[in-house]
């Protein structure tokens, strides 16, 4: 180290104790030695948020928020504007990901059975966070004013009306009027850039504070003491199971994040139009419907669910009922065994509900 690095590194030390900072957070904060992969999907939806930020400022600089402007100023964007096209790609495609990625998680978290005692906490956190997200994929698809966003939106704003005394408020409050027009863009626009971003972070927050104070969970398929334990005693340095956050855990959460990276770039590189379908290149047209008009992938399900059941009404209180379980899911399953395996009633419905996951996005494709 020379001189004048030392000099700045002894100036932070004695100001902001960084040696202690790094320490307690790094080395002596302890993981279980038996974590895999799936414990750094968390850090991958973190990389994949601050993507979003970056590449959202980005756009933001060229993006007009009006009726008559904004597909215009996204065409520009995507040929005129340098490195625009990237960016843009960079926040669709990242989109899609994040939202793949924190799906992955949260499954991964249930099949280990994570969410657990005493963790309700945390898995609330993340469960809002995932309906966050989805704000996020909803509200960012009408930005670019194309016949695609603006009747995905049309149907969507219009599925609330079927619930009594409160729907027809909530819909006209989502549209800003009795359709969807400029007002509802520049509603939209309010919420995906000043609204949604804070309280992501604050739930954010929250959510790795609390994984911070009570520590890792140990995968229940391998061998730990854990359990045997008080249970939030697994983060601290004797703990005689752990390992060095830094450099055990923290390494394979970099390279986790190196392969996101590597999997958006494949995407943006070799299939640049995957999340662009014909009717997301035409700009919106009120007068016109187009033949076909379906939502986002993440929202297939859903979507088809409410399309099967012919009383709308039983369809969306049903979908609100299911949120609720999701949602306080800890508090429903009291069982003491982590593990999935041990448990056939759980792992039964958990195939089944993936299953018809899987067969409803399908089917609302088509
Ligand atoms: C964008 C959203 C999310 C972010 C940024 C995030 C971040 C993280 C991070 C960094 C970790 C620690 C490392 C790891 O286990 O991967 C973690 C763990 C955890 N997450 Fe999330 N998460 C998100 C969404 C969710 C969702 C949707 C759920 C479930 C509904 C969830 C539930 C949990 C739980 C229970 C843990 C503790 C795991 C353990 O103790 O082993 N998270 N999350």
């Amino acid at each position: 180290m020379n001189g004048v690095t030392k000099r700045i590194r002894n100036w932070l030390e004695v100001r902001v104790g960084l040696d202690e900072l790094l320490r307690s957070n790094l080395t002596d904060y302890r993981v279980p030695s038996n974590i895999n992969l799936f414990h750094t999907l968390g850090a991958v939806a973190v990389v994949g948020y601050l993507i979003q930020v970056i590449t959202g400022i980005c756009l933001l600089i060229y993006y007009i928020p009006h009726a008559d402007h904004a597909f215009r100023s996204v065409q520009e964007i995507m040929t005129r504007v340098p490195y625009g096209w990237l960016f843009r790609q960079m926040h669709v495609v990242g989109s899609n990901l994040l939202i793949a990625a924190v799906f992955v998680h949260m499954v991964t978290i249930f099949l280990m059975g994570n969410y657990k005692r005493p963790r309700e906490l945390t898995w609330i956190s993340g469960g809002l966070l995932m309906v966050i997200t989805l704000c996020f994929g909803f509200s960012g698809y009408l930005l670019p004013w194309t016949q695609l966003s603006y009747w995905a939106t049309t149907v969507a704003t219009s599925i609330p009306t079927a619930f009594p005394v409160v729907g027809d408020f909530v819909s006209r409050l989502l549209r800003g009027g009795s359709s969807v027009t400029g007002i509802t863009l520049t509603r939209f626009f309010a919420v995906h850039v000043s609204l949604l971003p804070p309280l992501f972070v604050f739930l954010m927050v929250v959510h790795i504070a609390l994984i911070r104070r009570i520590g890792l969970s140990a995968t229940p398929f391998g061998r730990s003491d854990e359990e045997k334990r008080p249970l939030t005693e697994f983060r601290k340095k004797l703990h005689p199971d752990g390992y060095p956050y830094y450099p055990y855990l923290l390494q394979k959460q970099a390279l986790m994040g190196i392969l996101y990276f590597v999997v958006m770039f494949l995407v943006i590189s070799f299939a640049p139009t995957f999340f662009f379908p014909e009717e997301a290149t035409v700009p919106a047209d009120a007068f016109k419907t187009p033949e076909s008009i379906r939502p986002e992938w993440y929202f297939l399900a859903p979507y088809q669910m409410l399309k099967i059941i012919p009383n709308k009404f039983l369809g969306i209180s049903l979908q609100i009922i299911l949120l609720a379980v999701f949602i306080f899911w800890p508090f429903l399953d009291t069982h003491k065994e982590k593990n999935i395996f041990k448990r056939p009633v759980l792992r039964g419905v958990f195939i089944v509900v993936m299953i018809a996951m899987v067969i409803l996005m399908w089917w609302g494709r088509r």
